[in-house]
């Protein structure tokens, strides 16, 4: 019997996802203790907000990338179950406040904070987030983590703030999009494997190429989640879809539909994405399926997994290197 790609790709995360948990699983467990004893709260209210975003967790790539990259470059240490921690905090700081920027409902098969209570407890319980992430950071030995990590931070602030600047700019080109991605997400993916790869003793040359292995896998996993924003399932991400187009945020597979279409459709896509009410979607659809935007948009981010595994030939063979090419694979093929 044939199987179907869906099943297929199912199969593959399940094996990957297996692997991991061979490999790192007590270290993520651990990292989880660390996330909820900094996070818990005293007031009840802060405590009801975490134990909502608590119900269903994310896929906790961020500290997988920093536990990966750290047995990659020479071992798990004390210092890398801290910063899984804390990186996992800023990722999903910056979800809270996404998810009041795209007006999302759902996030992690859950009402967001902003739905279940409003945007002021999102904006602060996102702050909430972003502090106890540097609270945690500042009890390592050295200022170096707090550094990176601030440093980063302001990158990834920087490309939000770029994003919502954006809206709107129907002449937004590949390039402008792909620096944005590369500040608001893959900077993110580059620091956790920075990170893992100082704390574990790397030498320069190693923690290099990690970090460009977290940039160009952070693009390609950020172009796929543009994709599944305008074609995935909601049942399986597990979040609102579509906010993209709602919001008149130009994604790769829109920007390369606008630069290929024929002068006299020009002028309907734009109609269409500077009005994006009632029946505009379904439209956007049928032209999306027509083009080759989305394959093109597909093959852009398997070009940048591709390059991201490239990165690791500097490494030495291992089943942690291995691991991090396979997420490399993952995170272009994902269904959520
Ligand atoms: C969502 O990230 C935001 C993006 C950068 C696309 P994830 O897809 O890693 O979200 P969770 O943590 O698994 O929910
Ligand atoms: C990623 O962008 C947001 C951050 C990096 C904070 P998206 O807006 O596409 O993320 P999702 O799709 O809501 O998870
Ligand atoms: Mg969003
Ligand atoms: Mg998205």
């Amino acid at each position: 019997m044939e199987t179907s790609p869906a099943v297929t790709h199912d199969a593959a995360a399940q094996s990957l996802l297996g692997r991991v948990d061979e490999l790192i699983g007590g270290h993520l467990l651990e990292v989880e203790r660390i996330f909820h004893d900094e996070l818990k709260g005293r007031e009840p209210c802060v405590r009801d907000v975490f134990a909502h975003v608590s119900r269903f967790r994310g896929k906790r790539l961020r500290p997988m990338l920093v536990l990966l990259s750290a047995s990659a470059a020479g071992g798990v240490r004390p210092e890398h179950l801290v910063l899984g921690a804390v990186v996992e905090m800023i990722h999903t700081a910056t979800l809270v406040h996404d998810d009041v920027l795209d007006e999302a409902e759902t996030r992690r098969h859950v009402a967001t904070v902003n739905a279940r209570w409003n945007n002021e407890t999102s904006v602060l319980f996102g702050d909430y987030l972003f502090t106890h992430a540097f609270h945690l950071a500042s009890s390592l030995d050295t200022t170096h983590a707090c550094r990176l990590i601030g440093r980063s931070t302001n990158i990834v602030c920087e490309g939000e703030l770029a994003q919502v600047h954006e809206r709107g700019n129907l002449d937004l080109d590949e390039a402008r999009y792909l620096e944005i991605i590369d500040a608001k997400t893959a900077e993110l993916c580059a620091l956790c494997c920075r990170l893992g790869a100082h704390y574990a003793g790397a030498d320069e040359q190693i923690a290099a190429a990690l970090e460009q292995y977290g940039r160009d896998l952070g693009i390609a996993f950020q172009i796929a989640d543009d994709i599944l924003d305008l074609v995935g399932s909601e049942a399986v991400t597990g979040k609102s879809l579509g906010t993209d187009f709602d919001l008149q945020k130009l994604t790769l597979p829109l920007i390369r539909l606008l630069k290929t279409a024929a002068d006299a459709d020009v002028l309907r896509l734009r109609e269409l994405i500077s009005h994006p009410r009632g029946t505009a979607a379904a439209e956007l659809r049928a032209w999306l399926d027509a083009s080759d935007a989305l394959d093109f948009a597909a093959a852009r981010a398997e070009e940048f997994a591709a390059t991201a595994t490239h990165r690791l030939s500097a490494l030495d063979d291992s089943p942690a290197r291995k691991i991090l090419s396979d997420v490399a694979r993952f995170a272009v093929c994902r269904s959520c």
